[in-house]
């Protein structure tokens, strides 16, 4: 959606550099050699579109099988200094290189790549200072992790996280990056980058007294191991008293799989020391007692790994190694054969993220987040309550076996190995006539058309399609799982347009009433929506709070846009998602007093008084609105908005994209 809302834009080329990286579509499941190109074939023309539009934009192509967005981005374009935008929530992992890189919607993407400004609330500075060095089985997963627990999921919110303080000298770059990878969605902050003491050799310094406005110590010393969840990241527990935890909250005391790997821990350094585990248990003959899978960061990490013996010692013990991408950590694991659908199980991941059905599709499976190296010793056990550090397995020839802490090594003693040039990116100036592939019977990929100015009107006539009751998230708006297939077309992931919506009337969800058809017929919201579009008339929808939290999603002001909504009418609004409906032309208001919600229903007619004016004086003016309920009764109240002069410019022009295309073009 990021590349066809670019093109919509009209320009030759981007403003800043870009890459394209081919990574969330890849099924893991047999091994990387069945699984790759099995997924390159399924989603052939989705690549196709990607690898022309970047031809033909001078945009940097990263091949599926190339490597996880964040693991390339380290490798390849981190620096310190930087600053990079990047539609996936971890891009903050390139933090450990001293970038300031933040996970962004596909919409503010393109606000970089047209060259438009890019707006961010000033964060706050939140000081994460590590002391002491981290010894034995601690890692810099345990850093991020007990970080998440102090923080909780909201706690970061608003700000930037500098780790800084003596500790950071002893970790890895890759270390760093690990911390610096989980900060955005595991503990709400906006990025994260590192700073050393301005006593230290590193450039990398904060400024001599630099101030904080929190500061949060970690002393790396005392660290243990941690295991977060299940189901979401800041539920953190020391390894030392996670088999007690296990007993008191009755979770399963057997897990089916441990995988490592992933943009959060496949470096050398994480892959070294999990073999070193892998080494140790096979000299005493012990084989994984769950499935083990390992999912390489990039075809440089796997290609190094792969000359220095590292994945064979896997693939030996019975580990599979997955294809370079995301896999089962974004849910495409195909994972058929030893649970059965809703069944209650447990795995244990060196990933990200846990929440629900997040990797294997199946609600019921819970996904404890650990180091590599503790998801590598307990996949021996193939136990919850086993501990690594203390406890003891059973060898066949009688002996009893217990595991050495991990060695390993930062970095290769013989460099990185560079892999098959197949997984090179294809970079080169700009391609003018290069066409972009978009085949016109596609049901994946559409062209988007521009959206209509503002009329030059008070807008007349508008129908309430819906009043939402409750909460309405961004995945309310746009729901995600089977959907996503449908992101490049936007006709068709319309289909899907606040189908998680409760009706304020009657409690039902996603059933709509055309009050304006003799009967009332019912229908779900999109149908109704789509019947309106297809008649030319135009509406909006009531809701309560917070309208739009949860994520960047785009989609959720897009699909509503699309499908006739002029005005979205809320109590209040969450602020990004507030930010893209004006970028797509749709007017956010709230009500200048909350209990007017009371005062509108579905089905009532609605026009607006003052708003062109506003608009056209640059977001100054006060609006009205005028209801016409479905009796015949009428009504008018206040309404309040944000709108800023640019932002009074792109609801004018259609949306932020013909603005910036009658721009770019002048
Ligand atoms: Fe995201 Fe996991 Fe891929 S965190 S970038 S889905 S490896």
């Amino acid at each position: 959606m990021a590349i066809l809302q670019f093109m919509s834009c009209g320009l030759p080329s981007t403003a800043v550099p870009t890459s394209i990286h081919c990574d969330h579509m890849i099924v893991g499941e047999r091994g990387t050699d069945v699984d790759l190109p099995a997924s390159i074939t399924g989603n052939k023309e989705v690549f196709d579109f990607l690898e022309s539009a970047a031809k033909k934009y001078g945009i940097e192509f990263w091949p599926p099988g190339a490597g996880i967005i964040h693991q390339t981005v380290l490798e390849t374009y981190a620096a310190p200094g930087l600053m990079m935008l990047g539609t996936d929530s971890h891009t903050p992992n390139a933090g450990g290189l001293g970038a300031i890189a933040i996970g962004v919607g596909g919409a503010d993407a393109v606000d970089a790549m047209v060259d438009a400004p890019w707006e961010l609330k000033a964060p706050r500075i939140l000081g994460v200072r590590l002391e002491g060095s981290l010894n034995g089985w601690a890692t810099p997963k345990d850093v991020i992790m007990k970080l998440a627990g102090l923080l909780t999921v909201r706690g970061g919110t608003g700000s930037i996280i500098e780790y800084h303080g003596p500790g950071i000298e002893t970790l890895s770059c890759t270390g760093m990056a690990t911390c610096a990878n989980m900060v955005q969605h595991e503990a709400a902050a906006t990025a994260a980058t590192i700073a050393s003491s301005p006593d230290s050799s590193n450039l990398l310094q904060a400024d001599a007294g630099a101030e904080y406005d929190e500061v949060v110590t970690i002393d790396l010393s005392a660290l243990e191991p941690h295991i977060n969840g299940p189901f979401t990241p800041d539920l953190s527990t020391p390894l030392s008293r996670f088999g007690d935890a296990v007993k008191v909250n009755q979770w399963p005391e057997s897990f089916g799989a441990g995988l490592i790997g992933s943009c959060t821990n496949s470096s050398y350094e994480d892959m070294t020391r999990a073999e070193n585990l892998v080494k140790q248990a096979s000299a005493a003959g012990l084989e994984p007692k769950a499935r083990f899978f390992i999912t390489p960061g990039s075809e440089q990490i796997r290609a190094t790994l792969a000359r220095d013996s590292i994945l064979d010692t896997f693939s030996l013990a019975g580990g599979t190694v997955l294809a370079n991408a995301c896999g089962p950590c974004i849910g495409q694991w195909k994972r058929t054969d030893d649970v059965s659908p809703g069944e209650s199980n447990a795995i244990l991941t060196s990933y990200n993220r846990n929440f629900k059905g997040r990797n294997d599709g199946n609600p019921a499976t819970m996904n404890f987040l650990a180091s590599p190296e503790i998801v590598t010793a307990m996949s021996y056990a193939g136990s919850t309550t086993f501990n690594p550090l203390t406890d003891s397995l059973p060898t066949p020839s009688g002996t009893l076996f217990r595991f050495s802490p991990p060695q390993g090594s930062e970095l290769p003693s013989a460099g990185f190995a560079q892999g098959s040039p197949d997984f090179c990116p294809s970079a080169g100036l700009p391609s003018p006539s290069q066409p972009v592939l978009i085949s016109p019977t596609s049901d994946r990929l559409a062209v988007l058309e521009p959206f209509d100015p503002f009329p030059n009107h008070e807008l007349q006539g508008l129908r309430v399609i819906y009043k939402v009751k409750g909460q309405c998230t961004t995945d309310t708006i746009s729901a995600a799982g089977p959907w996503l297939k449908y992101k490049g077309h936007l006709p068709n992931i319309s289909a899907n347009t606040l189908v998680g919506a409760i009706n304020a009337a009657t409690g039902e969800m996603n059933v709509a009433y055309d009050h304006f058809e003799p009967g009332i017929p019912k229908s779900g919201i999109p149908e109704l929506a789509a019947k309106w579009k297809q008649q030319g008339k135009e509406w909006l929808v009531v809701a309560e709070d917070n309208y739009g939290e949860g994520s960047a999603r785009e989609h959720a002001a897009l699909q509503p846009r699309y499908l006739g909504c002029r005005v979205v009418l809320a109590k209040s609004f969450a602020r990004i998602h507030e930010t893209n409906l004006k970028k797509q032309g749709v007017v956010p208001l709230t009500f200048a007093d909350k209990e007017t919600y009371e005062a509108i229903d579905a089905g009532d007619e609605v026009s607006t008084a003052g708003l062109l004016e506003m608009l056209k004086g640059g977001g100054k003016g006060e609006v009205e609105l005028k209801v016409k309920k479905r009796a015949g009764e009428e009504k008018a109240f206040a309404v309040k908005h944000t709108i800023s002069q640019t932002q009074a410019e792109f609801i004018l022009a259609g949306s932020a994209l013909n603005l910036l295309a009658k721009i770019g073009l002048a």
